[in-house]
């Protein structure tokens, strides 16, 4: 009779250093090279910061889902830094594609389009197609195009939290997780791109930084709004967009939009105190307010509320906020982008004053 001796295995599970590097000549070297050995980093772009690694190998795109804990049925954005990659990613790219890519490339924002079999499977989750944009950030730009490879990446948080803004929101999530992150500053816009499906009627799944209004132009017909923008889906809901199914933005303190001018919004929240209560609010709101406030931006100015938001929210979190009466932005241009987020943060509860 043969024995077979056991032979123990003992994993040490050792946290993993994260180094922060400047978004410079060397920080995108180190990036580059992280990169092509199938390693996950973290990037600035001009919308929010990316987790990025290597589109085309499955044992990298992997480690991105894990570090996020992202559900595998969401898909990932594949970044390019020229045209050129392009046909890397995607194929049977229709005219309308290039129309927007010469009008908004580099920038927010991202088109499906049928997938190659190249990409790693993953990347799709699943489906026929991949969404692609070019960011228009020089860190970005120059860790694409240096690694000469598509990376994919989705925004650089913990699934379900806040989109980080900056290197540091970048590291209170994956702090110990991920290699390296480079810190190229405040992003610009300060919410995702904007998520357009160009199969069929031309679609917004996913309001950002370039509105329908500006796609229209380009397209010279009319852009969809897809209903999952403003509405609640079931989760078992087949949707165009399955990011839409997920809680998303969420600070850990329970957030109610409130609808309406300045003065109702102020007299909801002085009717409403109770310890933990905070207001996240325009900068015109904070008179009258007696409650613990932060601010997103200045009423009526989308593109600066836009580019407040995901920190603000962050910042109540630490604060140890409890309870947040959030006042609403406007559904117009790239306020429809914030309004988005902050009915997903507020899991849909509204009040309309
Ligand atoms: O601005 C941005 O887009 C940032 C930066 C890093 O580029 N990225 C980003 O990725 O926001 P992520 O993964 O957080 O959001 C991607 C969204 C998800 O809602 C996902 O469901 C949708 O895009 N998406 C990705 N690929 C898709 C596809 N093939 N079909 C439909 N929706 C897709
Ligand atoms: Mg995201």
């Amino acid at each position: 009779m043969q024995r077979f001796a056991l032979k123990r295995q003992v994993f040490v599970l050792t946290k993993m250093q994260t180094h922060v590097m400047k978004a410079d000549g060397k920080g995108v070297e180190e990036a580059v090279s992280l990169l092509l050995a199938g390693q996950v980093v973290g990037i600035p772009t001009e919308t929010v910061y990316g987790l990025a690694a290597n589109a085309m190998r499955e044992d990298a795109v992997k480690k991105i889902f894990v570090a996020k804990g992202r559900p595998q049925d969401n898909p990932l954005i594949v970044h390019i830094s020229s045209l050129n990659m392009l046909p890397m990613v995607a194929k049977d790219v229709p005219e309308a594609a290039y129309k927007l890519a010469e009008a908004f490339w580099p920038g927010p924002l991202t088109m499906i389009l049928p997938r190659t079999d190249a990409i790693a499977p993953s990347v799709s989750a699943g489906l026929g197609t991949v969404g692609v944009r070019m960011p228009a950030h020089k860190a970005a730009l120059a860790v694409i195009s240096a690694a000469n490879i598509p990376l994919a990446a989705p925004s650089a948080n913990l699934s379900g939290s806040p989109s980080p803004t900056t290197a540091t929101h970048v590291l209170q999530d994956m702090d110990g997780k991920i290699p390296l992150i480079l810190d190229g500053g405040t992003s610009e816009v300060g919410v995702e791109s904007t998520v357009l499906l160009l199969a069929g009627k031309p679609t917004i799944l996913r309001p950002g930084g370039i509105t329908g209004h500006q796609i229209e132009q380009v397209l010279l017909q009319t852009v969809y709004v897809d209903e999952a923008v403003t509405q609640p889906v079931a989760q078992d809901a087949k949707v165009k967009s399955p990011g839409m199914k997920y809680k998303h933005y969420a600070p850990k303190a329970r957030l109610v939009l409130l609808e309406g001018p300045t003065d109702a919004f102020v007299a909801y929240v002085q009717a409403h105190l109770e310890p933990g209560v905070w207001a996240l609010c325009f900068e015109e709101d904070m008179h009258g307010l007696t409650v613990p406030a932060v601010t997103y931006g200045r009423l009526g100015e989308n593109a600066s509320q836009a580019n407040a938001l995901f920190g603000a929210l962050r910042k109540l979190d630490e604060e140890g906020a409890r309870i947040i009466y959030a006042h609403g932005p406007s559904h117009t241009g790239v306020g429809l982008a914030v309004y988005n987020r902050l009915l997903r943060a507020a899991a849909f509860q509204v009040v309309r004053l």
